[in-house]
């Protein structure tokens, strides 16, 4: 009994102390909300968030997360024989805003599917995935782009809309094969000066393309560059630092995780070097079970960057989590990925 006690009022001690010592290095942080990745992630009405394959956009001191906004039925396609074809009701593009990337308000769905027309490449039949918005600064417009595809992937198209607002209601432009090329995963990226590339999975999913868009950013220019040809890159996400371009991407197993890489270059037509597998930690060979969409350059924050991906759930895709991880940056352009089971956003960035 008294060994228990002693036992007691030590162990005791111990906590006493471990609180205090987590008080002082995370002063600020005690009611903020941790990034953990794979639970369940609530908006701020309560609703689980339903984002899928997208991308955040920075505008005006707003985070906007534009994401697929996927039906509630799963089911098998069976028109569609050579490859496990999960899929879902394709509800449009949604929108969810937030100032500290913790917090997310469902601003609606932006881009809506067209309920009516069976015709249409809006209808639900159909395939809408990994939209991507930038902002155009000289025609002041929100420029959405995203894969288009017919209900068993043949149509393999780009869509574009804009948008006077970044949560107003996207106008459907139509859709295109870029550059006579088909187009599948897809991501965007709007560089320093201004330029705005499309990169997008072609020729089968075999080879990335990086196709130059036109000023306004609603259509190539014609200048493209074919990239890892036949190596079947697919989930795009582009950054650049310091004046050197990453391409983070998954190989092409359908809805199933494969191991991710990353690739450098000097400019985006450029020549790319591939760098291998930049996560690490538990499950780092198949990305965390994850699949890339989007790396976000932190607002305010010069070289903090992080990195998003998809862990699809291929039976119930509307239930597809979220993994969201910070890059470290190190010597000779290499980076690293590594999983946390949690952390917060004000002590890393
Ligand atoms: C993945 C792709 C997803 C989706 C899926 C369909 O490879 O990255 O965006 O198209 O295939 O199975």
């Amino acid at each position: 009994m008294k060994k228990s006690f002693t036992f007691s009022i030590i162990a005791l001690v111990l906590v006493l102390f471990s609180c205090g010592e987590k008080k002082t290095s995370s002063q600020a942080s005690s009611t903020e909300p941790f990034i953990e990745s794979g639970a369940i992630w609530l908006d701020t009405d309560g609703n689980q968030i339903n984002a899928h394959g997208g991308g955040i956009m920075y505008h005006e001191g707003t985070y906007y997360w534009y994401g697929e906004y996927k039906g509630d039925s799963t089911y098998w396609n069976p028109k569609v024989p050579n490859w496990e074809c999960y899929r879902t009701e394709a509800g449009g593009v949604s929108c969810y805003s937030s100032t500290d990337l913790t917090n997310w308000k469902f601003e609606g769905v932006v881009l809506k599917p067209d309920l009516e027309n069976e015709d249409s490449e809006l209808h639900p039949s159909n395939v809408l995935e990994r939209p991507k918005v930038i902002y155009n600064d000289q025609t002041k417009k929100f420029v959405l782009w995203l894969h288009v595809d017919s209900h068993n992937y043949g149509k393999a198209a780009a869509g574009v809309a804009v948008c006077d607002t970044p949560n107003g209601n996207f106008e459907y432009l139509g859709s295109m094969r870029p550059n006579e090329a088909m187009s599948r995963d897809m991501t965007l990226f709007k560089d320093d000066d201004g330029k705005a590339y499309h990169v997008y999975s072609s020729e089968e999913n075999r080879t990335l393309y990086i196709s130059l868009l036109t000023d306004d950013y609603l259509k190539p220019t014609g200048t493209f560059t074919r990239n890892f040809v036949d190596k079947s890159r697919e989930a795009p996400a582009v950054f650049k630092k310091d004046g050197k371009y990453y391409i983070l991407s998954s190989g092409c197993t359908a809805w199933d995780p494969n191991q991710a890489e990353y690739a450098v270059a000097d400019s985006m037509l450029g020549e790319w070097t591939v760098m291998g597998d930049p996560c690490s930690g538990k499950d780092a060979h198949i990305t965390f079970y994850g699949q890339s969409t989007h790396v976000l350059p932190i607002a305010g924050k010069d070289g903090a960057y992080m990195a998003m991906f998809d862990k699809w759930n291929k039976t119930d895709l509307i239930d597809s989590r979220y993994i969201w991880l910070p890059i470290e940056f190190k010597a000779d352009n290499k980076i690293d990925i590594a999983w946390q089971d949690k952390w917060q956003v004000s002590q890393v960035f």
